[in-house]
């Protein structure tokens, strides 16, 4: 979906961006080109990176605290 009509950016390209570590507006701005013109999709792309932030946040530390718990229990075997 496109989330910026004025620069062409699709949800997709702001998540890529995101993983590839443009965590705040002003760096999504400088690496897609969204946001320099009408604004109308600030509102959105914010939403998408708290959204996608979050969920990475979340996947981190269920990862450590798999590993956390999984650690014992290979030492044991
Ligand atoms: S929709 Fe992004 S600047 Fe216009």
């Amino acid at each position: 979906m496109y989330v910026c009509v004025c620069a062409g950016v699709t949800d997709v390209q702001i998540r890529e961006a995101i993983a590839a570590g443009d965590h705040s507006l002003k760096a999504l701005r400088d690496s897609l080109g969204i946001a320099h013109n009408c604004g109308m999709c600030v509102k959105d792309t914010r939403q998408i990176m708290d959204e996608t932030l979050r969920i990475n946040a979340a996947a981190y530390l269920a990862t450590e605290l798999v590993a956390t718990h999984a650690a014992p229990q290979q030492q044991a075997a």
